[in-house]
């Protein structure tokens, strides 16, 4: 991709954005800038990847046709007013979790095409999945350079902006959920009698492990869940457990919380 890219924030996420696109060669160094509040985290990306690092809003913008906002949702109200000029004809990612489009639209009136993301915090290791939605349908040349973007991170999909409050209890926050369920696991193997180590790796494993199996075979969970229960043997009677103790229900509650809370945080 040729055009130049301005990043708003240099933190852990635009980081992870300019490092893939630097290592997939998609952008080189030259054409990509930051800037940062404080400029600390700025200057050190610049130093550790070589890209510019302006301070100077007017002179970062300039030259830039995409715009990523990479700040946090709480700092958009007080950002700099004349962001809404310096945006204008060009095309604005934001990152930001909650904002909706209608909302951005305030911020950057005169951007030629707005984009709502929901990134996790896998895309850190180029492993994560980032929905992304616009305000209107983008022209082709911008589709491809939001995608070659969110590819740094991993996966992408488009997806009507409707569904971003799910999404950011699914994939946004789902990390967490799998997180504190390989935390579950290895208790459960510390308190079957493994040493807390062998029971932390074992639970890893096998989380990552039966993940890629679903990836790799194409096959719904159902089916290789049960491809292992035999009748009567272990893993029926630990399902048995999880039946009674709700898990399925649990889980739908948990997601449904999220979902709530995403709405009520991004109704501003
Ligand atoms: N991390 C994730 O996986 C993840 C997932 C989903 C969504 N997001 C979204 O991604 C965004 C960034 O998250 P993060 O984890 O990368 O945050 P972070 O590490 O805290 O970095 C925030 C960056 O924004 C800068 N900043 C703050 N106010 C600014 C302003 N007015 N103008 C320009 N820069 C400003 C900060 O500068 P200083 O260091 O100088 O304060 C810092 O460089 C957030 O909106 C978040 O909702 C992140």
């Amino acid at each position: 991709m040729s055009r130049k890219i301005a990043f708003l924030g240099a933190g852990r996420l635009a980081s992870a954005i300019v490092r893939g696109l630097l290592a997939k060669s998609v952008c080189a160094p030259a054409d990509l800038a930051c800037t940062s509040k404080g400029g600390t985290t700025a200057q050190k990306l610049a130093a550790d990847t070589g890209i510019a690092c302006e301070p100077d809003l007017a002179r970062l913008l300039g030259p830039a046709d995409i715009v990523i906002v990479a700040f946090k949702p709480q700092s958009l109200a007080t950002a700099d007013p004349r962001l809404a000029e310096l945006t204008a004809g060009k095309l604005v990612v934001s990152l930001m979790a909650g904002k909706r489009l209608a909302r951005l639209a305030q911020s950057f009136p005169r951007a030629r095409a707005l984009v709502r993301t929901m990134p996790n915090t896998p895309a850190a290791i180029g492993a994560g999945i980032t929905p992304y939605c616009s305000q209107a349908p983008l022209a082709d040349a911008d589709r491809a350079a939001v995608e070659a973007l969110l590819g740094a991170l991993g996966q992408f999909l488009p997806l009507e902006e409707k569904h971003f409050d799910a999404v950011t209890a699914l994939s946004a926050s789902g990390p967490a959920f799998v997180f504190e369920f390989v935390a579950a696991l290895r208790d459960g193997g510390v308190a079957a009698g493994l040493p807390r180590e062998v029971a932390a790796q074992l639970a890893l494993e096998t989380v990552l492990g039966s993940a890629r199996l679903v990836a790799r075979t194409g096959s719904e969970p159902e089916a290789l869940r049960d491809q292992v229960v035999s009748p009567n043997g272990t893993t029926y009677a630990g399902l048995q457990v999880l039946a009674a103790r709700q898990f399925r229900e649990t889980l739908k509650e948990t997601l449904l919380a999220a979902t709530r809370r995403a709405e009520e945080l991004s109704r501003d």
